[in-house]
């Protein structure tokens, strides 16, 4: 029988052996697994509150400086949870964002590294290429305190490794290898995120440099294009002043002064000048109107060409423009003049036209230093147009006064022939006069010789004093004699004028009609003058018809007007020479063909009167087939109606 002491020992010594199994069970098994299992949740609250604070700091401004803030708050958050261990990350680029490349910096440090120097903290060549060959790796490093150990990871963004991350800790620490080496994934993946944008940012930035840079090159262009513009157009509104000014004024002296006072307008000068070359004289002498420059200085003002102290004279022999900023103070200028017209600026450029040089133009101003290289430019492309305007103004000039010489010499002449006209008339009167009676024996008889010679001399006097009526005529008329205008029968002017003409036409056997209408309107004019007409035209019929021809005086009513023709059979004028007919002295080359004389006077006449009555003259001929003659003049009815027709 076993004991009750027995059993209870046994019972004992079995409750304890059992109790004893449950406490190793929780103690040996249990407790460790507990502990790691709270390690790991506290471990997996640290990642994911690691996680979150990543997440925040992931929305950084995109700035430079702003996402290394961000780089520096998830390095933060990082030690926050995972105390003992120092973090550095490194980079080969500069900051983020830069472009800097070299040994690299140090982007960030932690921990114990932050005390350490720079150099300390160097990250050796074979950790960069482990890293790089494995993507991560860890190394070990003697420290202290034992073996250190760093995890490494590189990151980065667009395919490129901008850096290392790095994680160290020692021995002792807690082992993060493991754990800490997913939370360091993450940590680098935030740096590869801010990379990524700061890569963003960075090529965004460049080009908005480059768009700046081109924005800045298109801004200077279009200011430079803008002031060329602004140039052109001044240069353009100065040259067409200028021809403005000539056209308006073709007056030599009128236009130089134009031209130099829009050229001193245009370019705000106070003294602008022409000095022209005088081929006479060998001198350069300023044009009369010269701007800011009294005109009896300027007139004064000439320069010899051997004068070589003048930068006038230089300019107008080399071609080349002359500027200085002090003519008053300059060795190259005479500074005579330029005290004289208080000159300080001064711009001389030469004025050439098809290779001749005729002249320079000075523009001047009272200020210093006042012109430009630019205005050296406008000036002398103003000269290169203004120099055909000088030019011409000039042949202009030329041409205006030997104009004037010529009409002087003929109003000289004119006035010449009309007083020995005049003074011819009075004795040729007479002499006619005396030999009509000697002639008709009033003086005594006449031997049939001396008749015969006295009638020759009568002929010769005869055609003296038409001739002296002639140019008395024809001088009146051009001088603008009034010419009274009234009603008259023209029918019965020719009539007259044909019976004064019938004896020539008997001496040469021709026969002379007039034909007219009855009821024909009275013409208004000068029966004096028009019969003068009627006269020389009928003259020049008979004078150029061969004997036995037949001469016609017709008149007709034609619309407003009454036509006079006077036709005749006779040589003709030859076509060559119809255009000049009209012309003062002008005979055809047939004259004589008829031995007829002349001096060409009688159309001239003829045409001034049929002028004046503001009729029209004209004719029809040709070589050997007879002239018709026609003129038209108004009839009194076309200026003044009847008085039947009116009521
Ligand atoms: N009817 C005509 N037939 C042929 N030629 C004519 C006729 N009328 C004029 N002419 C030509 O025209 C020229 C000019 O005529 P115009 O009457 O002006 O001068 P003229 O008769 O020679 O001289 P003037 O009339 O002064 O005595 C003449 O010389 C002649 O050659
Ligand atoms: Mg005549």
């Amino acid at each position: 029988m076993m004991s009750v002491a027995a059993w209870l020992t046994g019972a004992g010594a079995a409750l304890a052996a059992g109790a004893a199994g449950v406490w190793w069970t929780r103690f040996a098994r249990l407790l460790p697994a507990e502990r790691a299992l709270a390690r790991a949740a506290a471990l997996a609250e640290r990642r994911g509150a690691f996680a979150l604070a990543l997440l925040r700091t992931r929305r950084a401004a995109p700035t430079p400086a702003a996402l290394a803030e961000a780089a520096q708050a998830a390095a933060d958050a990082f030690l926050e949870r995972f105390a003992g261990v120092d973090l550095f990350a490194w980079t080969r680029r500069g900051p983020l964002g830069g472009t800097a490349t070299g040994d690299g910096e140090l982007l960030l440090r932690t921990g114990r590294l932050e005390a350490m120097e720079g150099g300390g903290l160097a990250v050796p060549e074979e950790w960069w290429d482990a890293a790089f060959a494995a993507g991560a790796a860890v190394v070990w490093t003697p420290d202290a305190a034992g073996l250190r150990r760093t995890v490494l990871r590189p990151w980065g963004a667009r395919g490129r490794v901008w850096g290392l991350l790095g994680a160290a800790s020692g021995l002792g620490e807690e082992d993060f290898t493991i754990v800490h080496s997913g939370a360091l994934d993450e940590l680098a993946a935030h740096l590869d995120a801010c990379a990524e944008r700061a890569a963003q940012l960075w090529e965004l930035e460049k080009a908005r440099a480059e768009l700046a840079a081109g924005l800045d090159g298109a801004m200077r262009r279009l200011d430079e294009t803008n002031v060329q513009l602004i140039r052109r157009a001044k240069e353009v509104r100065t040259f067409q002043e200028v021809t403005d000014a000539i056209t308006k004024n073709p007056e030599h002296a009128g236009v130089l002064a134009a031209i130099v006072s829009i050229i001193a307008s245009a370019l705000e000068a106070d003294l602008c000048a022409f000095l022209l070359l005088d081929e006479a004289t060998g001198e350069l002498v300023t044009q009369p109107g010269a701007f800011g420059l009294s005109h009896d200085e300027g007139a004064l003002y000439r320069l010899a060409l051997a004068n070589d102290q003048s930068s006038s004279v230089r300019v107008f022999k080399t071609g080349e423009p002359f500027i200085t900023a002090d003519a008053q103070n300059d060795p190259l200028v005479i500074a005579r003049y330029a005290r004289l017209w208080g000159c300080h600026s001064l711009v001389v450029v030469p004025l050439t036209l098809e290779g001749r040089r005729i002249g320079v133009l000075r523009v001047g101003s009272f200020k210093k230093s006042f012109f430009t290289a630019d205005h050296v430019q406008f000036v002398s492309i103003l000269a290169e147009e203004a120099a055909v305007l000088v030019e011409s103004a000039m042949l202009s000039r030329k041409l205006a006064d030997s104009n004037r010489r010529l009409a002087e010499m003929h109003r000289i002449k004119d006035d010449f022939v009309s007083t020995v006209s005049h003074e011819f008339k009075t004795p040729l009167t007479s002499i006619l006069g005396f030999l009509a009676v000697i002639l008709e024996g009033e003086a005594g008889p006449l031997e049939p010789e001396q008749r015969r010679f006295l009638s020759i001399v009568r002929g010769s006097a005869q055609r003296l004093s038409e001739l002296v009526s002639d140019i008395l005529d024809l001088s009146k008329l051009e001088e603008g004699v009034e010419i009274e205008s009234k009603p008259f029968d023209l029918a019965a002017a020719a009539r007259k004028v044909v019976d004064d003409s019938r004896w020539r036409a008997d001496e040469k056997g021709i026969e002379l009609a007039v034909e007219a209408p009855e009821a024909l309107p009275r013409a208004l004019g000068s029966e004096r003058w028009l019969s003068q007409v009627l006269e020389n035209l009928l003259s020049n019929a008979l004078k150029f018809s061969r004997s036995g021809g037949k001469v016609s005086v017709i008149l007709a009513h034609k619309g407003e007007g009454l036509q006079a023709t006077v036709a005749d059979a006779g040589i003709g004028i030859p076509e060559a020479d119809q255009p000049r007919i009209f012309e003062k002295f002008f005979r055809a080359s047939n004259r004589d063909a008829t031995g007829a004389s002349g001096t060409g006077l009688g159309l001239a006449i003829c045409r001034h009167i049929v002028d004046r009555h503001n009729g029209r003259i004209w004719f029809e001929s040709s070589s050997g087939a007879g002239t018709r003659f026609h003129f038209v003049v108004p009839t009194s009815r076309a200026v003044t109606p009847a008085p039947e027709a009116a009521s």
